[in-house]
This record gives C-alpha cells, sequence and structure tokens, in this order.
C-alpha cells in the first residue's frame, strides 16, 4: 500500500493493486455516479440482489409524507426469513453462522441449522408467554449468544426487540421499560466483564420494583451465582427450553416491508432517551449492502464487529447484516485486556478473522500497551480493518494500519448513527483513504455541511452535517413520538436531514467528522445524554443542582464532567463526590460515571434558566467563553 505526502491534508493511502484486484467493488466512481443519477434504481437493484420478498413493492419509495419516508411499499417480507431461513435449504445450513468466546475461554458455535433451532425454540416460548406480532419485548443481557437467540426470535414472530445495553443500570433500564411498555424482559443471572460479574438480574429486580409493565421475566444463567427469582413472574431460559412450549417448528411470520422490527434507545439533546424505530423491509437492504460493498464480506469470511449487540452497531454488523449475507459471526463476551492485554488478538490468531472492526477508544486503549502485545501473534488473516463511533485520530489510524493491519489492510472509517441504521459515510476498500477521514458519503447519498442558515460553506470550514437524500435503513420515527422525529431531525432546514454533528469536507470532497453539537457526550464512543447523567445526579438528596459536560480525553474521546450545586447546608467533600459518582453509577451504569466532580456555588444561566454548558465547556479549557450576553450567572 503506497503512501503519497499530501500537504496540509495529511497522507493519502492508496488501495493496492491487490486489494483492487479483490474488491467487491472495483471502479467506485462508476458505482458512485451511478447510484447518484438514479438513487431510488439503485436502491431497487440492491433489494434484489441481497435480499429475499415473499411480495414484491409496488413502489420503491414513497416520499408522499415527507419526513415520513417509507421504503418498499407493499412488500412481504421478514428479516429472520433472510438472515437465518433461505439458508438452511442450500450448503450453508451447515456453515458456522456465529462463534462465540466466553471472558474465561468456553467456546460455542452455530451453524445455521443450530442458530435456526434455538431462535425457532425461543420463538415458540416467546409466543407461549402471549408474545403477539408488535408486541415489545425488553433484551437487557450480556455479551452471550442468548442475546441474538432473543433478538431473532423476536423478529422471527413479528414482535418488537428493544435491547437495553448491559452496561447501563436501574433508572437507565427502568425508564426504558417503561417507555416501551413491554410485558416481557429477558435478561441474564450477571455478565463476566473483566474477571467480575456484573449483576444484571439484581439490577432488573429495581428496576421493575419502580413499576412496569412486565409480566413475564425470562433469565439466561450464565454466572450461575445465586439471584432471587420472583415466583410466577421469573422463569429461567433453560426451563422454558425444555418444555415442550419450545417447538423448534415455528413459522416465520411474514410482515409489511415498512412493519416495526426493533426500537433503539439513544440520547438526544433534551430530556429523557428516545426510542428510533427501524423496520424491516428497508433496513436490511441497507445494511445488507454496506456490509457487502464496504468491507467486503465473502462467503468464507470470518467477520468480527466487537461492539456490543445492545447498541447498533451490533444490531446491524454483529446479528443481522452478516446473517444476512451468509457470513460467519464472531462475538466475544469480555473485555479487551482480561485477563492479558492481547486478548484480542489472541482471538484473532485463533480464529483467523479477516475483517475486524472496532472503535478508536478501543485502539487508543490498546495502543497504550505496546506494539509487543500483537505482534506475538499471528493476524495475517486480516484483510481489512474498521473503525467506528468517533473521529479516528490519525495517530491511532497509523498505528492501527501499520502494527494490526501489517500496512496491508485498508482501514474503513464509518461514520453513521442509530437513527441511520447503516453506515453512510464510509468508503469501500478500493477507494484512497486519508487518515482520519470516512471518505465520502455511501452511494446514493449526498451530504452537506450547512451554516447556521442552510448554506453550504465552504471547503475546509466548519457546519452542520446535513444528509441530502433519504435511505432505506433510515429510522422511520420515534416511538410514540412523531412530533419529535419531526422537530429533531427535519426543521431546523426543511427537507434535509440534521445529523447532530458538526463536520467538514476538504477540496477532495471527503469528509472530517469533529463532533457533537448538541448535548450529546461520546464517552469511548458510548453516546450519552447530559440530561440524563444529570437527573441521576439531581436524584441524590445532596445535590440541588447539576449540569454535565464532556471534554477532551485521551483514550476515552470525551469524559464526563460535572459541576454540582449542593443543597443548603450540605458540606462539600471529597468523600460526597465519590458517593456522587457511584451514584451516577448505580442509577444510569458505570460508563455515565463522571471523571470529576466539580461543587460549584453557581451555574452559568440564560435569563429563561437553561444551562449554558458551552460556557462551563469554555471555562473548563480556558477559552473564550464566546457570546455571554444572555448569561445570568
Ligand atoms: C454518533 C452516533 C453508528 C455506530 C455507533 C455510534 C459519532 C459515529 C463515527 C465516525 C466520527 C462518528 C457521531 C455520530 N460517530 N461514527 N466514524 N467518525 N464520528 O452510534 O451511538 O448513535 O452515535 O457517533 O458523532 O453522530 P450512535
Amino acid at each position: 500500500m503506497g503512501e503519497i505526502a499530501n500537504g496540509h491534508n495529511g497522507d493519502w493511502y492508496e488501495a493496492s493493486e491487490e486489494v483492487v484486484a479483490q474488491a467487491h467493488i472495483k471502479d467506485w466512481k462508476a458505482v458512485a455516479e451511478g447510484a447518484d443519477r438514479d438513487f431510488v434504481g439503485f436502491w431497487e437493484e440492491r433489494a434484489k440482489e441481497f435480499i429475499d420478498w415473499q411480495a414484491p413493492w409496488t413502489k420503491v419509495l414513497d416520499d408522499s409524507d415527507k419526513p415520513f419516508f417509507k421504503w418498499f411499499v407493499g412488500a412481504k417480507t421478514n428479516i429472520v426469513y433472510n438472515a437465518i431461513d433461505r439458508h438452511l435449504k442450500g450448503a450453508r445450513r451447515n456453515k458456522l453462522a456465529m462463534i462465540w468466546e466466553g471472558e474465561k475461554g468456553d467456546v460455542r458455535t452455530f451453524s445455521y441449522h443450530a442458530l435456526n433451532r434455538e431462535v425457532s425454540k425461543f420463538a415458540s416460548v416467546l409466543k407461549a408467554l402471549g408474545v403477539r406480532k408488535g408486541d415489545r419485548v425488553t433484551i437487557y443481557m450480556g455479551r452471550v449468544p442468548e442475546l441474538p437467540i432473543a433478538m431473532l426470535a423476536v423478529a422471527k414472530i413479528g414482535a418488537v426487540h428493544s435491547v437495553v445495553y448491559g452496561g447501563f443500570s436501574t433508572e437507565a433500564l427502568h425508564g426504558r421499560l417503561e417507555d416501551s411498555q413491554s410485558r416481557v424482559l429477558v435478561t441474564c443471572d450477571g455478565a463476566f466483564l473483566n474477571g467480575k460479574i456484573v449483576e444484571l438480574k439484581k439490577i432488573a429486580d429495581e428496576a421493575l420494583k419502580r413499576s412496569a409493565a412486565v409480566e413475564h421475566v425470562v433469565v439466561v444463567r450464565r454466572t450461575g451465582h445465586e439471584v432471587s427469582m420472583e415466583t410466577g413472574r421469573d422463569m429461567w431460559w433453560h426451563d422454558l427450553m425444555g418444555l415442550p412450549i419450545a417447538d423448534p417448528k415455528c413459522p416465520t411470520e411474514i410482515v409489511d416491508a415498512e412493519d416495526p422490527l426493533y426500537m433503539l434507545y439513544t440520547s438526544g439533546t433534551t430530556g429523557t432517551p428516545k426510542a428510533i424505530v427501524h423496520t424491516h423491509g428497508g433496513y436490511q437492504v441497507g445494511i445488507a449492502t454496506t456490509l457487502k460493498y464496504v468491507f467486503d464480506l465473502r462467503d468464507d469470511d470470518r467477520w468480527w464487529c466487537a461492539a456490543d449487540p445492545g447498541w447498533v452497531t451490533g444490531h446491524s454488523y454483529i446479528v443481522y447484516g452478516p446473517l444476512i449475507l451468509g457470513a460467519t459471526s464472531f462475538m466475544y463476551e469480555g473485555a479487551p485486556t482480561f485477563p492479558y492485554p492481547d486478548r484480542w488478538w489472541q482471538m484473532i490468531e485463533k480464529y483467523g478473522i479477516n475483517v475486524f472492526y472496532t472503535a478508536p477508544t478501543a485502539i487508543r486503549g490498546l495502543m497504550r500497551w505496546g506494539e509487543s502485545w500483537p505482534n506475538r501473534r499471528d493476524l495475517s488473516s486480516l484483510r481489512l480493518l474498521g473503525s467506528v463511533g468517533e473521529p479516528i485520530n490519525p495517530e491511532a489510524w497509523r498505528w492501527y494500519h501499520r502494527v494490526i493491519g501489517k500496512g496491508k489492510c485498508p482501514i474503513m472509517d464509518t461514520w453513521w448513527q442509530t437513527e441511520t441504521g447503516m453506515f453512510m459515510i464510509a468508503p469501500v476498500p478500493s477507494m484512497p483513504l486519508k487518515p482520519g477521514s470516512g471518505t465520502r458519503p455511501f452511494f446514493g447519498q449526498q451530504a452537506d455541511i450547512y451554516d447556521e442558515e442552510g448554506r453550504p460553506v465552504k471547503d475546509n470550514e466548519e457546519g452542520f452535517l446535513v444528509l441530502k437524500r433519504p435511505w432505506p435503513a433510515m429510522m422511520r420515527t420515534i416511538y410514540n413520538d412523531p412530533e419529535r422525529y419531526v422537530k429533531q431531525y427535519w426543521s431546523k432546514y426543511p427537507g434535509v436531514y440534521l445529523t447532530g454533528d458538526s463536520a467538514k469536507r476538504d477540496e477532495d470532497g471527503y469528509f472530517w467528522i469533529i463532533g457533537r453539537v448538541d448535548d450529546v457526550i461520546k464517552v469511548s464512543g458510548y453516546r450519552l445524554g447530559t440530561a440524563e447523567i444529570e437527573s441521576a445526579l439531581v436524584s441524590h438528596e445532596a445535590v440541588a443542582e447539576a449540569a454535565v459536560i464532556g471534554l477532551p480525553h485521551e483514550v476515552k474521546g470525551q469524559s464526563i464532567h460535572a459541576y454540582v450545586l449542593l443543597r443548603h447546608g450540605v458540606q462539600a467533600t471529597a468523600a460526597l463526590a465519590d458517593e456522587l459518582k457511584a451514584h451516577v453509577g448505580t442509577e444510569m451504569g458505570p460508563i455515565a460515571k463522571p471523571e470529576e466532580i466539580s461543587f460549584v456555588d453557581s451555574l452559568p444561566k440564560t435569563r429563561s434558566g437553561k444551562i449554558m454548558r458551552r460556557v462551563l465547556k469554555a471555562r473548563a479549557q480556558g477559552l473564550s467563553e464566546g457570546d455571554i450576553s444572555t448569561l445570568e450567572e
């Protein structure tokens, strides 16, 4: 892979002849031009190429009720049919669909046949528990095979899954259960992480005490430690799966392309997290196409997306995408550095992983342990690498490229969001790369950078990143709040999708993401809302008011800093600061714990009482406070 210096834009990394020769998309310019001329036609072709349908569509894109776009209108399908059922007829039946390794080194594998059996059995169990088409089922688990199995089982019967990340805690889970009104919760006794047990069942019990609509709790035994089981409500997964109700013959419910597949909570600008809704039809077309084109996934590949299935990355690219393409998806339970910092590299060697996809924060964290750990492992099976979740700093990019990819694996830096469902700005392997840039909008998409008034800015100027065309895997609405969907994403600039990111585009048309412009903090790639952390702080009896900001952090990208105004008479002590951090951990989850808590006497606010986090941020970094004409401390 040649390296061509290119002045102020840093280096170009040209794809080698070998990479281009092997690539699914060789002439990316021609494909881009074609898709740009007719993006609806481009997606229609992909829908025919990658997906089987039970009934055809009457219209590819219906934009008559903007921004409530519909794709593949009238078509009948089920994503599980494409992810599993259709592979059972041919040779793929005996191919590994999933390889899983636990933190303790235990291994489980599932052929497509075996996966189908587990999914079908659990789908039958869900039906026996009264779950019907359209019902919501919440899944709150560690990274165990039963997590994707539960997701697929829910989807198979036309119900809607709501996966809550296993790193979240009581209040976060409770809020998501309340909002979704799930009647069934699937969880684990606990999860292994970093040699310790995360008490998932205990947290779930606490969340359920705060009143929820949940009638049945299904518990997977993973850790085997003692947990309390409430008679009449809680049942063991393995008990249910041993009963006749766990019928391995369960038909896949054929649904409308636009029927909901899942909802996934994510943090936005204000208040409580909102549930992004994705559907069966367009979503499967979008994720299959992007995975095939960007990661060039081949039939004999072993693919490892090292994200958590509880986030959109896992939904699209651990579970559904790879299975639709009939690939082998690898999943690992634990942390990358346990018990040693070569845990990931060891598994790449052991399983012969060909394509590996992770987040910049993980790369930066692993970089700190030095090159000797990866160098002791055979990583020669790797062909392509990927990055997602936050901007990758060029230093981490080069380390990843040189030390992990041995200079021969192009890095696919994929920009996207829970809302977009699929990669939106991303290269394909044959494209020349620049470290730190996700390159160009995916085929058929047009992105732009706008100023406050909606005028496109000049090259290399910062502005609001927008997407100008609909795409098949786009979110359809916010669960129970269509107005918020319109207001948050489609109102600043009517007709275009507001991403919430700031970015620049350079003179080569390459996009450079700068970061969120709203009150969203990205900690180790995890998306957290300031409002949710603040409300966790305020729920402590000592706290009167709180404001939370994200500040740059060497490994995590950003870290959480909280400014706390104590109630009258409460003493500000270091012990109290620790207690507040722990409190946020219990309410929201360990990832939301503030790095630092500062006790203050006042918070900068606008005259209307809104906290000016921008001012706090500027002060903390010793920068100019900007326009403070509305400030009233
Ligand atoms: C936000 C979305 C979508 C998968 C995981 C995150 C940031 C995501 C990149 C990237 C720079 C990125 C953006 C975006 N982001 N990928 N390759 N380069 N920034 O999903 O939790 O919904 O977060 O993550 O700020 O808006 P999410």
